[in-house]
């Protein structure tokens, strides 16, 4: 089984990425860059803007790319997304794949999932040329930090992130990538990254199910390991290497113990599993209770809390919120019961 060709790591290459990231800035007129986000504690601030769906293109089977457009966008870091909310009102993350420096533009690409949460299919068969959508952000959780050399693996879909990633970093650093897809013709951006690659071996294309232990048995020490793709892929790459940067778009249910919620105004009282939500436990019961993303960015299932502990485990809500609410996709309880005013 051959294994990701690890490149040569070039001395003082950590050096070269800090140089690269530094220029980027200091050459941005914005600099210093408006805060789109507040420290963990505040509400992100990132502006809603209204933009052009200016071309909608099959970019792989089942991957439709958009570019949208708009003015004075503000720029992006490689491993930003954008919130992309939907005809329906449904919010989703996409990351940015475009140039980061293009600030009358934003490219996002989706791959269709049939049995998915219902993001992608309304990309895929509502969202038209022409049409204006609403974004927030662009946010980052998933910045490229200084390192000596760079491991990527991705996913299919999961190449968006680490596409603008590839093409920033400098000459001279270190990096592979093994990305794996159904098959080549699924695989968005295929021909880029394998021109990225340089014919060097950098990339390793694997159709199927790859061999992590083969592939990646050679990860020089202190590299920066980034993973994008279907969950299995990300677990499977954490069980290796626990430090892996993960980027992540489904709502990932953390575990925790059941708890039980009592919904005050409707006299009803819940259990939630430990393997649940309580946005899951309530909408079983008040179907009709709003909720969007489903991974504590949007707050659209914000809910006040009477009784009880919380385990906020949102991105969302500033210290005073969470005085006295919760946003029930991704937080729990901390004891054994909560009341809510519901
Ligand atoms: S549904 Fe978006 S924060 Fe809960």
């Amino acid at each position: 089984m051959p294994k990701l060709r690890t490149v040569a790591v070039v001395a003082g290459s950590a050096l070269l990425v800090r140089r690269a990231l530094r220029r980027r800035i200091r050459t941005s007129p914005l600099w210093p860059m408006p805060a789109l986000e507040e420290p963990v504690s505040g509400r992100p601030r990132s502006r809603a803007l209204r933009l052009l769906v200016a071309s909608r293109e099959e970019v792989a089977e089942g991957v439709v790319q958009l570019r949208l457009e708009g003015r004075d966008l503000p720029r992006w870091e490689p491993g930003a997304h954008l919130d992309l909310v939907l005809p329906s009102g449904l919010v989703r993350q996409y990351s940015l794949c475009g140039d980061p420096e293009d600030t009358s533009s934003y490219t996002v690409a989706t791959r269709l999932v049939p049995d998915g949460r219902g993001g992608s299919r309304e990309v895929h068969e509502q969202v038209r040329e022409g049409m204006e959508l609403e974004v927030r952000g662009p946010r980052n959780r998933f910045p490229l930090a200084e390192a000596e050399s760079y491991v990527f693996v991705a996913g299919g879909i999961g190449i968006t992130p680490v596409l603008p990633m590839l093409r920033a970093l400098p000459d001279g650093v270190g990096w592979g990538l093994l990305y794996c897809g159904r098959d080549r013709a699924s695989m968005p951006f295929l021909e880029e990254v394998e021109k990225l690659g340089g014919g060097t071996g950098r990339v390793t294309v694997v159709e199927g199910v790859p061999d992590l232990d083969a592939h990646l048995a050679d990860v020089p020490e202190g590299a920066a390991v980034y993973c994008c793709g279907p969950e299995g892929l990300m677990a499977a790459v954490q069980e290796r290497f626990p430090r892996v940067r993960l980027e992540r778009f489904m709502p990932r249910v953390s575990a925790g113990g059941a708890f039980e919620v009592e919904l005050r105004r409707s006299g009803r009282t819940l259990t939630v599993a430990a393997d649940s939500t309580v946005l899951a436990a309530v909408r079983a019961e008040l179907p009709d209770t709003a909720y969007s993303c489903e991974q504590g960015f949007c707050g659209t299932c914000q809910q006040r809390v009477l009784e009880g502990e919380v385990e906020h485990r949102d991105e969302l809500l500033t210290d005073a919120e969470r005085a006295d609410s919760m946003l029930i996709c991704v937080s729990r309880a901390r004891g054994d019961r909560l009341v809510l005013d519901l």
